[in-house]
């Protein structure tokens, strides 16, 4: 079987039969002719299914090792999907305890309003899921590594129990990519993903994507895909799909810069924690080294001193834009607690960890002594009204 690199590049992906043309054309249509009533080739109506979103879908299943990809608009529109494709009221849900902040709103504000119960249970390491399984529950939902703490979950433990029990287990591979990680050949039944992340790799294109093992939930997710219509249009698959060939490369590079990165932080003497999983001082750095094939290009950190100290580090940078978001070429820096976290409750966020000072960066693909020389001169550079007062 074709390795990962090969497949990004080729799974469903051929020259044009009738122009040649090598790499996929983009079918910006919205409709399709028919010889006569019911009688086409495939595709009617470009919600219910476009050719450019067909080779997107394929390709990621593909590189998931999974039987059936589906396309939405975002990450968001493809975790909607999924819940109201799969679940009914009085069903449960067991939920990593970190998952990205508007995921933890979906489901508290919005899913919740349809009868569906939750709880958010902390799934680091090999977690036992089996004290909060209930008779109603039907579903585990993690991330790993999870956003923005970094806490990795033994996902063959995980799923092990969650199958004893017959829950479906649904993975948001979006930190790690298929490049990194493959939860179906660990045992998931559905891999999602924020294709807006590494997956897209440039920041110009917004997407998500669900990922089925077999044929189990084919059907649901395929109506409910075309019903609630949360689909992406043709350039944003053509986008992502131009994106996605590079994913390899893109995820060696994030992978080198980050730890190298992440080693620097750590010897800093302006640092006081710095959350990478390929760093030694990680709680689940062995778990890493065995479920992953790289450490990502996610790190968290805290300087010292609060929130004050934080904010001055992260406007003197210069290569890490403050930006929401992650995942792109350029490096991105942002604060969780006031900016992709802010959805989450103050004192849920505090129990967490998701301080406002946690940091969060995202390691482009750039020179990476270039990005540490920022770093360097934004840390040594840090203010605060505390230590202009004293002077
Ligand atoms: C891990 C993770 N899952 C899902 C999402 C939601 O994706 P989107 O922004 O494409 O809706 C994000 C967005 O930041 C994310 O980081």
């Amino acid at each position: 079987m074709a390795k990962l690199r090969t497949k990004a590049i080729h799974s469903g992906q051929h020259p044009d039969p009738v122009t040649g043309a090598v790499i996929t054309p983009l079918y910006q249509t919205t409709t399709f002719a028919q010889e006569a009533p019911g009688v086409h080739k495939g595709y009617e109506y470009s919600r219910s299914g476009n050719p450019t979103r067909t080779v997107l879908e394929t390709v990621l299943a593909d590189m998931e090792g999974g039987a059936h990809g589906f396309c939405f608009a975002s990450g968001s529109a493809a975790l909607a999907t999924l819940m109201m494709a799969l679940l009914r009221p009085g069903d449960h849900v067991i939920v990593g305890d970190d998952v990205y902040g508007g995921t933890y709103r979906f489901l508290t504000k919005v899913l919740k309003n349809f009868g569906v119960e939750m709880d958010f249970v902390d799934l680091s390491g090999s977690a036992d899921i089996t004290p909060f399984i209930k008779d109603s529950s039907k579903m585990v939902f993690l991330e790993t590594p999870t956003n923005p703490l970094l806490k990795l979950t033994d996902l063959e433990a995980v799923i092990k129990t969650a199958k004893q029990h017959g829950l479906t287990a649904v993975v948001d591979n979006t930190f790690a990519t298929p490049y990194l990680q493959q939860p179906l050949e660990l045992g998931a039944d559905i891999v999602m993903h924020s294709t807006t992340k590494y997956i897209g790799g440039h920041s110009d294109v917004v997407g998500g994507a669900l990922i089925l093992k077999d044929d189990t939930y084919r059907d649901q997710i395929a109506f409910n895909q075309n019903s609630i219509g949360a689909t992406p249009d043709p350039f944003a698959c053509w986008l992502t799909l131009r994106g996605v060939k590079t994913l390899g490369v893109r995820m060696e590079a994030h992978c080198k810069n980050a730890l190298e990165i992440a080693e620097f932080l750590e010897a800093h003497s302006q640092v006081e924690d710095v959350i990478y999983p390929g760093l030694s001082s990680h709680p689940q750095h062995s778990l890493a080294k065995k479920q992953m094939q790289g450490y990502g290009g996610m790190i968290s950190l805290r300087v010292k001193g609060g929130t004050e100290e934080a904010n001055s580090f992260l406007t003197s940078l210069k290569y890490f834009t403050l930006a929401e978001s992650l995942g792109g070429i350029e490096s991105l820096s942002e604060i969780p607690a006031i900016m992709t976290h802010a959805s989450i409750e103050p004192e849920i966020r505090a129990q967490l960890g998701i301080t406002d000072s946690l940091v969060r960066l995202s390691v482009g693909i750039e020179d990476v002594a270039d990005l540490k020389a920022d770093l360097d001169q934004a840390l040594n550079s840090i203010t605060s009204t505390k230590k202009t007062a004293a002077a």
